[in-house]
């Protein structure tokens, strides 16, 4: 008789047959630079999350650095915004120096710079606007601008989250025809207009400040158009392929993995975070348990990669079960 129990019975069994991992070289770390000095600003919708000028960026890297991360995906929050975004292209911006910081700082740091416009625009779109509408095709050459002046400054990988069409074979030729035919792109391919994003908004000062991104981002009701978005992204050359959120949209990593043969990275993203947070504060829940819980959730539903906030408390607590 089938006894499931059999391979229960001690911890070494248990790991013997474990079927999934969390291991530190596959997190990805967000995180928020900020033009000016000496600031370090708590994100009180973030437990645990700064934006760091970065004059005080050391001490974060050096924690990084501790516990064995070895990617950073970098948000530029600049002093002054405009109609067209124009910190995010701009070879002083804050994020081309923060780029160039951290290369200086540790190389073998992996740094992803984030693609989009929406913290640079004084509307807090992710797209150049006319009469009230989100520009698709005029808003890809300064995407492109932007990729290839983060490549410029050194980053190792760029990450377009706008969610414009054909967005991504735009920043490939451009890169291409910049010098960087080895710079992947990780695409935010199914990417959700979800109500999970606010705090992250707080913390990279970029919400709309009119309507929503209804008309870019994904409906959150559709499963089967993620992998179209997925498929459109992968013949325009995409290296990986991002899904976000994660733990509302498991179906959808499950989908993407059964479907397609590219490295998926889940993004657990600011909602996640910030609910997870709270209700260990609370005392309600063990945060520990909770966040490897779903730390292997997404494993389990194919993710190669994750992007969280957590993962400095993830490495920490992978060392200390070593
Ligand atoms: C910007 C961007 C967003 C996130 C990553 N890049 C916000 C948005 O689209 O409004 C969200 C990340 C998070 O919530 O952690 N395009
Ligand atoms: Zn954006």
């Amino acid at each position: 008789m089938d006894r499931m129990r059999r391979l229960r019975r001690n911890e070494t069994i248990r790991d013997m047959v474990r079927e999934n991992h969390v291991r530190i070289d596959e997190l990805i770390y967000p995180l928020f630079i900020i033009e000016g000095e000496k600031i370090k600003n708590p994100v009180d919708s973030m437990p645990g999350i700064y934006q760091y000028s970065i004059d005080c960026l050391e001490e974060e890297l050096t924690k990084i650095k501790e516990l064995g991360i070895r990617s950073v995906l970098l948000f530029g929050i600049p002093a002054h915004k405009d109609e067209v975004g124009s910190g995010a292209y701009d070879e002083q911006g804050i994020t081309q120096q923060a780029i160039r910081y951290i290369k200086e700082w540790d190389k073998e740091l992996y740094v992803i710079a984030d693609v989009c416009l929406c913290e640079y625009t004084s509307h807090g779109h992710c797209g150049l606007i006319r009469d009230g509408e989100i520009l698709n095709d005029e808003t890809l050459p300064l995407l492109a601008k932007a990729a290839v002046s983060y490549a410029k400054a050194g980053a190792d990988m760029v990450a377009p989250s706008d969610m414009m069409d054909k967005r991504v074979e735009y920043i490939r030729n451009a890169l291409d025809d910049a010098g960087f035919l080895n710079v992947p792109i990780m695409s935010y391919s199914a990417k959700f207009a979800s109500g999970y994003y606010s705090p992250f908004r707080d913390a990279a000062h970029s919400a709309p400040g009119f309507g929503d991104r209804k008309t870019y981002q994904m409906d959150p009701a559709n499963g089967k158009e993620a992998l179209r978005e997925v498929e459109e992204d992968i013949l325009e050359g995409a290296d990986l392929i991002i899904a976000k959120p994660a733990m509302a949209y498991m179906d959808v990593i499950k989908d993407i993995s059964n479907n397609y043969n590219i490295p998926i990275v889940a993004y657990n993203v600011s909602g996640e975070y910030a609910m997870v947070k709270a209700a260990a504060q609370n005392g309600w829940i063990d945060e520990k348990k909770i966040v490897m819980e779903n730390m292997l959730g997404f494993k389990r539903a194919g993710a190669k990669m994750i992007i969280t906030y957590h993962a400095l408390d993830v490495a920490h607590w992978l060392q200390e079960d070593k």
